[in-house]
């Protein structure tokens, strides 16, 4: 969604800003502007579109500056329009902002009275006004802001500079995140690290509350009652090349080909354990996961999939209780609270708001047992969680997650064993053939990466297609429902997942020669189950896609096609053949023109409800 940068340094920060903007592009947005202080005046570009457009109106007017920042808007509070797009501007203070100011009606009729004019719908522009109104009576822009954000409700990240303070950059932050890089005499702010690693890797994470007043040579932080602070300064581990297409033509075909790699990277504590280990997760984790009496898995999206699948494991690995929750629905109902449950949230970005405000809810409920399963170091949903695994896909930059999908199976597996061991329901050689398993897993990855040219064969038929089934059975149910998530926010087709048992009770109706139904068929315990669902399909004049292991024995036909992955590879299974239905959505949407990595109206962290 909406992202920030901004730079204070000895040599024009034009370029600085507008690289960092490109490089926030992946998190969605219909806009971009640009503030610099220029001498004793405040100058900013906004356009809507892409950020190149923006650049180019910046060329042309001939930006120049050592102090500025920049925005990329997703609309929230007022349409997509240059006036309302960021930087918003209040007598030569310039700002923009993340996140979202509940309050901004009563903060908007109050300025009003005091003889402020809004040229925008935002929630926003009552901010700049706000720390305006501050430096009217005398405070200096670090007080003023301090002052201001004492009177929101509401989440944001801002940044801030005015005309009259040429030499700083006041960055503040609540319930979205905000960074500060260090650079040598020159520093940084943005959203997002990616935004500022080509300037530097030394970081600090800003808090909840927290100020900082950063100059070319210094940054103080202070905390929400405005005390100075220390925070730690980490080095950021995101890597240019994570951030780049190099030979791709699409950030998703990259990152669907990283999966051998990210798994891989992700199994990688594991294997030098030898063992799955509590010390996995973090501190003291062997206490908190000793006697859990069950899971709470609480996500979004494609990471609720991920959650879906390991209550499959959780229950008959662990053998405890485990219920799987969208945690937009979660935050809003009365739940019944076992504080020895584990909850466990599950996040790429680990700034998704509603997955966010369901740990938050979780833990109001007594919930102290808290696990965050994150592809992001540091950021939100971590850092409010007992216990953490990272994945290791590295930067996930299409919107459509991928590689952190099998990266996050391969941390809940993880998590399954190591429960079911301290249960003392894992004995040693089911132990070692899970850690055989785990091992070849990034082989078998590649396997079904393999399948690729079957697969864009398959592609051409469905691209002319308006919509499609997808049926699997067990473990692979959830894969079949994120085979059509990947499908439809992509290629735009109508998508839809059923248990295939689940067919005869309605969605059958809805089958004839003009629906492709995809099938997740491995060669596992319900594959006769999975047959006899295919034969009602069959018979009623639908097309069928089968994927399935090399062992089973399917009948081709000129209804029924079918690809093989090279073997059935167990319990790890669902992560194999998660790989196939990327592929399909991916080459389907190349088929049919889409905007792959931007599909419309969607963003990569959705940091509002
Ligand atoms: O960053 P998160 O894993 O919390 O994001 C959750 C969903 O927004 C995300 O998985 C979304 O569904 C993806 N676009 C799916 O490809």
């Amino acid at each position: 969604m909406c992202g920030i940068v901004g730079a204070i340094a000895d040599r024009d920060v034009v370029p600085v800003l507008i690289d960092g903007l490109k490089r926030l592009e992946y998190r969605g947005y219909d806009s971009a502007g640009i503030a610099v202080v220029d001498g004793d005046d405040v100058r900013r570009v906004r356009r809507t579109g892409r950020v190149a457009e923006m650049e180019a109106a910046a060329a042309q007017e001939g930006f120049n500056a050592t102090l500025g920042i920049g925005h990329t808007r997703w609309a929230t509070h007022g349409g997509v329009t240059e006036t309302n797009a960021h930087p918003h501007v209040s007598h030569g203070v310039a700002l923009v902002h993340n996140g979202i100011i509940e309050n901004h009606e009563q903060q908007r009729e109050k300025l009003r009275a005091m003889g402020y004019e809004f040229e925008s719908q935002t929630d926003t522009e009552v901010i700049a006004h706000l720390i305006h109104s501050f430096l009217a009576q005398g405070a200096d822009l670090l007080s003023a802001v301090q002052q201001a954000v004492r009177e929101l409700h509401g989440a944001y990240a801002l940044a801030v500079v005015s005309r009259k303070e040429p030499g700083r950059m006041i960055a503040a932050r609540m319930g979205c995140p905000l960074l500060v890089g260090l650079g040598d005499g020159e520093n940084f702010v943005a959203s997002d690290v990616s935004a500022i690693v080509q300037a530097t890797r030394r970081v600090i994470f800003l808090e909840e509350g927290d100020t900082a007043d950063v100059t070319r040579a210094s940054v103080a932080v202070y905390d929400g009652n405005g005390e100075a602070v220390q925070r730690d300064v980490h080095i950021s581990d995101v890597s240019l090349a994570s951030l780049e297409l190099g030979p791709y033509r699409h950030f998703m075909q990259k990152e669907i080909h990283e999966q051998p790699r990210a798994v891989g990277d992700t199994i990688e504590a594991v294997m030098d354990n030898g063992a799955f280990s509590a010390s996995l997760f973090g501190e003291g984790a062997a206490d908190v996961l000793r006697d859990v009496e069950g899971v709470q898995i609480l996500a979004c999206g494609t990471s609720y999939y991920a959650g879906l699948t390991a209550r499959y494991w959780i229950e008959s690995i662990a053998k405890i209780p485990c219920s799987v929750e969208i945690a937009s629905e979660y935050r809003y109902r009365d739940a019944v609270a076992n504080p020895k449950n584990l909850v466990v949230t599950i996040s790429q970005s680990g700034e998704t708001l509603d997955t966010m405000e369901a740990l938050k809810y979780a833990k109001s409920l007594g919930h102290a047992k808290t696990l965050s399963i994150c592809n992001v170091p540091e950021s939100a949903i971590p850092r409010a969680s007992r216990l953490v695994y990272y994945t290791r896909a590295g930067a996930e930059i299409g919107v459509a997650s991928t590689k952190a999908f099998t990266t996050q199976l391969v941390a809940l597996f993880t998590l399954t064993c190591t429960i079911a061991k301290l249960r003392g329901v894992l004995d040693d050689a089911t132990e070692a053939s899970y850690l055989d398993a785990l091992r070849q897993l990034p082989g078998s990855v590649q396997h079904a990466l393999n399948l690729e040219p079957q697969i864009v064969a398959w592609s051409e038929r469905f691209a002319p297609k308006q919509h499609a089934l997808f049926l699997g059975r067990g473990v692979h149910y959830p894969i079949a429902l994120e085979g059509a998530l990947k499908l439809k926010e992509i290629s735009y087709i109508h998508a839809e997942a059923y248990p295939a048992g689940e067919l005869k009770h309605g969605p059958l109706a809805l089958v004839d020669e003009a629906m492709p139904v995809v099938v997740i068929a491995p060669n596992d315990a319900l594959l006769e189950k999975v047959k006899s669902n295919i034969q009602e399909v069959r018979a009623r004049g639908g097309e069928m896609f089968v994927f399935a292991d090399a062992d089973s024995q399917f009948g081709e036909s000129e209804q029924v096609h079918v690809i093989r992955t090279p073997r059935h590879v167990g319990v790890l299974s669902p992560i194999v053949h998660a790989i196939p239905v990327q592929l399909l959505a991916y080459h389907a949407a190349l088929a049919r023109g889409t905007d792959v990595d931007k599909p419309r109206n969607l963003a990569k962290s959705v940091t509002v409800e």
